[in-house]
């Protein structure tokens, strides 16, 4: 078999022709210098699961002169359609998947006593798990998510099950067993020592799966239900195994004073983490709305991301991020479901969520002091390239540079039963009005294909 050779240069790197996809079509993504770059008539060439080439189409023949594929190899995108990276989700919790859209009515901890550790106990019976795993997996895939960093529950057989079926449905991910030693009933809880060997056991067995794409995170659920010596065992585990760690921070004011209460000493939420050695540039935050400067200078410093969940913040009220300041700060910021604090999988919601929370500040937060409020074309960056720096993996997805993996949609505006509906023949829709349109008001309807790594996982073959 023909390898894939490193880049020879910026656009092109080869591949033998018969190992070659190429898709010819309208391209969007995301770069360092533009939120939402449009490629019309352009050619995508994709070997052994990574970019080989991209280029106008008006170079077309000088790339089957290069790679030696022919010309009916190319497939022609439907007209209309258009291909985009896949979204990252930076954070969602797969068992809240089974209530998502119910429990809307509480703030975040009645709404974790009330709701969430009755379902996720549950989690036990690895049937259970198994069956809305599965759904899990196989709708976020639908929705387009081809990244998602998943928070499981304490269950070690339950969520190398959730790996296994992120593994064997194609999905890319880092998948958590949740660690929580303190603040939760008996029936869902675990020891120190029994919350540590899990934890190391799932770390070795999701590595034994093989599958470069699903890999294990460390996830101290927050800081209110870990102790102390439990959040510095895991931060060992971290070291000693060089895993990602994801956690929640400054969701809402009440969690904030009960985390100042239970670990005085530290100044803030975010030195609690730091101390115990779970902050660093693998660690990934889910919510940073309430947020001190030093906090800010902290996470900074470290490297850590922020799994920004606008869905969630609204849902059950914790607050409104600042979006804009968290950019400026010069954050690392990604979106995220965070099914089911967000009633909705869909990281087209997030993203709108996103725009209508940055407007927020700019109509009444701000008191008076200047706010561009964040629009779609910065959020499509935020689910698509900024989830993938906040995960480790801007070098192998987020967007169509040559020799990353080929982690892309396949967009159908005019689908059958689309919810919206595209005038460009006899009316004035652009290209850009287009996508607006889909990132507004499309759903799964529109994604009409979904590939991770080159492999076709909606429609499957
Ligand atoms: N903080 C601790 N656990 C959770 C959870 O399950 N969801 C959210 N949104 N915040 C949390
Ligand atoms: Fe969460």
């Amino acid at each position: 078999m023909n390898g894939i050779n490193k880049p020879s240069n910026e656009d092109h790197f080869s591949v033998n022709g018969n190992d070659l996809q190429i898709f010819q079509g309208t391209l969007i993504h995301a770069t360092n210098d533009h939120p939402l770059l449009i490629l019309e008539d352009h050619v995508i060439g994709v070997g052994q699961g990574k970019i080989a080439f991209v280029a106008p189409s008006s170079e077309l023949s000088n790339l089957i002169d290069r790679h030696g594929f022919q010309q009916n190899e190319v497939r022609q995108l439907q007209k209309g359609n258009f291909l985009m990276p896949g979204f990252v989700d930076t954070h969602i919790h797969a068992p809240q998947y089974v209530y998502a859209g119910t429990g809307t009515d509480l703030p975040l901890l009645s709404w974790l006593t009330r709701y969430t550790i009755p379902v996720e106990s549950k989690f036990k019976d690895l049937k259970f798990a198994s069956l809305a795993y599965n759904d899990v997996v196989e709708t976020t895939l639908k929705v387009g998510t081809t990244t998602a960093c998943y928070y499981a529950t304490i269950h070690k057989h339950a969520s190398l099950r959730l790996a296994e079926i992120a593994a064997n449905l194609g999905q890319r991910a880092f998948v958590g067993k949740v660690n929580m030693d303190t603040f939760s009933p008996d029936y869902y809880l675990e020891t120190t020592q029994e919350s540590i060997r899990d934890t190391e056991w799932f770390i070795e067995q999701v590595r034994e799966l093989n599958c470069p794409r699903v890999n294990p995170i460390i996830t101290p659920r927050f800081a209110l239900s870990c102790t102390s010596p439990l959040m510095t065992q895991l931060g060992v585990l971290a070291d000693k195994y060089d895993v990602h760690i994801q956690t929640h921070i400054n969701e809402s004011l009440d969690e904030i004073a009960s985390v100042k209460e239970k670990f005085p000493g530290y100044g803030n939420y975010a030195r609690v983490y730091d101390a115990h050695g779970l902050m660093n540039n693998k660690t990934v935050l889910a919510h940073c709305i309430h947020m001190e400067d030093d906090e800010v200078s902290l996470i900074k410093e470290r490297g850590a991301g922020v799994a920004h969940c606008p869905c969630s913040n609204f849902t059950i009220m914790s607050g409104v991020m600042n979006l804009r300041e968290r950019l400026q700060q010069g954050l690392k910021v990604g979106l995220a479901t965070d099914v089911s604090g967000g009633y909705s999988s869909s990281m087209l919601v997030a993203m709108r969520q996103a725009v209508i929370a940055s407007r927020v500040h700019s109509i009444s937060l701000t008191d008076g002091k200047e706010h561009i409020p964040v629009e779609y074309h910065e959020a499509f960056r935020l689910a698509t390239l900024g989830g993938s720096e906040v995960l480790g993996l801007s070098d192998k997805i987020g967007n169509f540079e040559v020799g990353k993996e080929f982690d892309a949609l396949i967009i159908d505006p005019h689908a059958a039963n689309s919810p919206f509906h595209v005038y460009d023949t006899l009316y004035t829709d652009t290209i850009e009005d287009i996508v607006q349109k889909f990132l507004y008001l499309g759903d799964d309807r529109n994604i009409a294909e979904v590939y991770v790594g080159g492999e076709r996982v909606k429609p499957r073959t």
